[in-house]
């Protein structure tokens, strides 16, 4: 690669183009001044910068560039410091793109899915995954691809979902403690608490941020149905864009309203759109409860009814039977959702005559991702 790289300064040095076999991209002065890999710049034990942008004149401009072996040498005026930096790094880091990034697209490394998933994607053993950092290498990675993953083979006793949780990160305490029974109660705080089938849904809308990952652990299903199911809530979201584009401008733009005050002393609340997008465009987060949105007050009269219509359409996807995956938890098996993307539900069950014993816990992606890189990078 060395030999066919080179170098050109732009715009008086404001810029240079780096052209290599197959392709050349664009850098500015002031990117790569700020991005220096140097001692000065960065930490050499922690990869932390160690200066500000003000530290840097604002007329930084190149000096001079010229490419040596496997790097780009340059030297920014009027500092006049010289630095290096690998080819491979420059490509790797290259952004000289000018096509608009498509609206509503997936992160990259996400897979979405229906109800014809295979489960065998995304099981995991309890034990093997405590054990060997390669099966749980794999599981997190299942989590991170579709959002939602199994494991079995659990041991049937309480409490046994913090190890769940300890195979990635910590438990997210909540006002509901650091795990929460879901059994029948007599008067339930929560509908979750009886036998009711529940819709499917993302927890916990009304916090920001909400939990990013939910744990739920089977204790005890010998009651009749009970079965959980799971819908991606991203593949349901670009069906929405696909089946209606202003449906999904509609959900995307306006903030909706979510609310909990089931117990005394707590009230969550928050203001956040149903299907949340990055500033360009990526899916980042659903939120869609029926039981907690609240009275919904930002979105403009005139739009207020193709609102509903459009929220209407999003569930009538969400319950579409072709998108869920559903299965009956056993003992000892439990399963993991991105809360932020895989909706969760329950089907009806009896309330007498046999038993259904879950417990569940929160926790949050950031622990979970940064393990799987480290683990990945092993
Ligand atoms: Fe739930």
């Amino acid at each position: 690669m060395t030999n066919q790289t080179s170098v050109k300064l732009l715009d008086d040095g404001a810029a240079i183009q780096v052209a290599w076999p197959g392709g050349d991209a664009r850098f500015h002065a002031v990117w790569l001044r700020d991005n220096a890999l140097d001692e000065q710049t960065r930490s050499a034990t922690n990869g932390q910068r160690l200066i500000t942008l003000q530290d840097i004149p604002a007329e930084t401009r190149i000096g001079e560039a010229k490419i040596t072996d496997t790097a780009l040498d340059i030297r920014f005026a009027p500092e006049g410091k010289q630095t290096s930096f690998p080819l491979d790094w420059l490509r790797a880091h290259a952004y000289d793109r000018s096509d608009a990034l498509p609206l509503g697209r997936m992160a990259p490394g996400i897979k979405p899915w229906n109800g014809t998933l295979d489960l065998t994607d995304i099981s995991g053993d309890f034990a093997a995954v405590e054990t060997s950092p390669t099966a749980r290498r794999d599981w997190l990675a299942s989590v991170n691809r579709y959002g939602f993953a199994t494991l079995s083979g659990g041991p049937v006793e309480n409490g046994a979902l913090l190890r769940v949780a300890d195979l990635f990160g910590y438990v997210r305490e909540t006002n509901y403690g650091k795990w929460f029974e879901v059994r029948t109660e007599v008067n339930p705080s929560n509908l979750a608490y009886t036998g009711l089938g529940l819709q499917a849904h993302t927890d916990n809308p009304y916090r920001d941020p909400v939990p990013t990952l939910q744990i739920l652990y089977c204790l005890e299903n010998s009651a009749e149905g009970g079965e959980s199911l799971v819908v991606d809530g991203f593949a349901a979201a670009e069906r929405l864009r696909r089946e209606s584009p202003r449906g999904f401008d509609l959900l995307s733009r306006y903030a909706a309203r979510f609310e909990y005050r089931g117990s005394a002393g707590v009230h969550l609340y928050s203001r956040r759109p149903m299907i949340e997008v990055s500033a360009d465009g990526e899916l980042t987060a659903i939120r869609f409860n029926n039981r907690s949105t609240a009275p919904l007050t930002d979105i403009p009269y005139d739009d207020m009814a193709d609102y509903y219509t459009a929220y209407r359409l999003f569930g009538d996807i969400i319950e579409d039977p072709t998108m869920a995956v559903t299965f009956k938890l056993e003992p000892g098996e439990c399963f993991i959702v991105d809360n932020t993307r895989v909706l969760h539900g329950r089907k009806g069950y009896a309330a007498t005559g046999g038993s259904r014993w879950l417990q569940g816990c929160y926790a949050d992606k950031d622990g979970l991702l940064s393990t799987l890189s480290a683990l990945e990078a092993a």
